[in-house]
């Protein structure tokens, strides 16, 4: 059988490797309702415009309606020879109301059919991500008032630095979230403008009415350049742009879950939700969820890479290698949805260690910042010099194998004669936090401020 869409030129079918190598339904059959949307509104502006009868119109809408829900009801046989969702939803309108049907694509092509198709479901999706980043922030902003207070070891190199408090801690990745949601919103807006009627590439003869459908299908405007608008997928990669970035903050929140959740650190507990045992070793506990979250960040930021080379060397216009962009950007996105969703979950489940976080902020000397402030404030020495004074004493107390508020006056006062029993006030560790008031510090106060702030932000409606 020749082909039902170009069959005019075309005497035999394609060989059979042909078909597999060309047919993309069995990954954009995805796309059925934003084809079927799509294709509502072309052909309402093609009535609106006179371009078809009123009564076609009709007809081709309601067998649009009718196709989908046969989709819906999973009655609908998708067929590989007629390649992918455009052709096969056309096909199915012309058994169902006759030739009308090949009026429909007046005025349009698969080049601007295809390139709306996956923005809307673009859109759509950056939307449903945006609801799944406000979750979790909503879930660390929840954690972290309720432990602006709970001390535990801030890190550099993965070495005890300063401490620090496990709100602070959480509300880090409140803060990187917010920025992950304000570049989907971001590619969003520049995303929001509709293909339909660029046509095959150059736009089209019949007098189609672009604001018309643009406006119908939620777009800001239509695109300014039919060659652009079907040549180019960067909105999809400015999504799996933000997914990407997303992606990796999740990972590494993941990979300090799998840290944290070690015997050898276990600040956190997580429940048997979030945790598997061992087939052979009864006292395990794997944070596998973690563990796959981070693993997952791979494939995310695999499918940017890959339609990134995809788009490199294409000239202008539409290239049937841009077809390559569906598989990667359902993958990405669904996976990032996926993870989004688990981190919530272990977020809302995981228990912190106080006392063992505490114990652990107090090690590796990391009040030494503290004590050295304290020689600049109270003693007037510059900073430089009170960082070595602070280095000898550090050593003094390693030597010794005990901690800086376990060393005597007069010990420290070997080091430096000017130095003064109340030095002794800033080395605990809950000192410590305290007196980090600085905007955007650790200190408690600010924390539960920030926490409050985000809690309130994140309970506001969006537009
Ligand atoms: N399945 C195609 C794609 O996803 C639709 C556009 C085909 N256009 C064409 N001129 N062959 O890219």
């Amino acid at each position: 059988m020749s082909n039902r869409m170009w069959g005019g030129r075309y005497e035999s079918a394609p060989a059979a490797i042909m078909e597999e190598i060309n047919a993309s339904i069995g990954f954009d059959q995805k796309l059925w309702r934003q084809d079927i949307r799509g294709s509502l509104a072309h052909v309402a502006m093609l009535a609106a415009t006179g371009i078809v009868t009123k009564s076609d119109a009709k007809a081709i809408a309601q067998g649009l309606q009718s196709v989908a829900k046969e989709i819906e009801s999973g009655t609908f046989t998708f067929s590989r020879a007629l390649e992918d969702i455009h052709m096969n939803v056309e096909s199915r309108l012309a058994d169902l109301i006759g030739p009308p049907a090949g009026r429909l694509h007046t005025g349009r092509s698969r080049n601007d059919q295809v390139a709306l198709d996956m923005r809307l479901w673009v859109r759509d999706t950056v939307d449903e991500l945006g609801v799944q980043i406000a979750e979790l922030q909503t879930a660390l902003a929840e954690k972290a008032a309720q432990h602006a207070d709970a001390i535990m070891p801030g890190f550099t190199h993965l070495q005890s630095a300063q401490p620090t408090t496990f709100g602070h801690h959480l509300l880090a990745y409140v803060e990187m979230l917010g920025r992950d949601a304000s570049r989907f919103a971001d590619a969003r807006k520049r995303m929001n403008e509709c293909p339909l009627g660029a046509a095959a590439l150059c736009g089209t003869s019949f007098p189609i009415d672009r604001h018309m459908t643009a406006k119908e299908l939620g777009f800001d405007r239509p695109t300014a350049n039919s060659l652009d608008s079907v040549g180019d997928r960067d909105f999809a990669l400015e999504a799996l742009s933000a997914a990407s970035i997303c992606a990796m903050h999740l990972s590494r929140f993941a990979e300090e879950i799998v840290l944290w959740t070690t015997p050898q650190f276990g600040f956190v507990k997580l429940s048997d939700k979030f945790t598997t045992g061992s087939s052979i070793m009864p006292q395990k506990r794997n944070p596998d969820a973690a563990e796959l979250v981070r693993g997952k960040t791979g494939r995310v930021v695999g499918a940017l890479n890959a339609l990134l080379i995809v788009m490199k060397g294409l000239p202008l216009t539409y290239g049937k290698d841009m077809q390559e962009d569906k598989e990667g950007v359902f993958d990405a996105l669904s996976t990032l949805s996926l993870c989004l969703a688990a981190t919530t979950g272990m977020v809302r489940d995981m228990e912190p260690q106080l006392e063992t976080m505490k114990a652990a902020a107090g090690v590796g000397y990391a009040t030494a910042t503290d004590l050295a402030d304290w020689l600049v404030r109270t003693l007037k020495t510059p900073f430089r010099e009170a960082h070595h004074i602070t280095g000898r004493i550090v050593g003094l107390a390693s030597a010794r194998g005990v901690g800086l508020e376990d060393l005597s006056l007069a010990e420290m006062q070997g080091v430096d004669p000017r130095i003064t029993r109340d030095v002794f006030a800033v080395l605990g560790v809950e000192k410590s936090v305290k007196s980090r008031l600085s905007y955007g510090g650790t200190a408690p106060a600010n924390v539960k401020k920030q926490a409050q702030r985000w809690l309130k932000a994140l309970a506001k409606p969006k537009k």
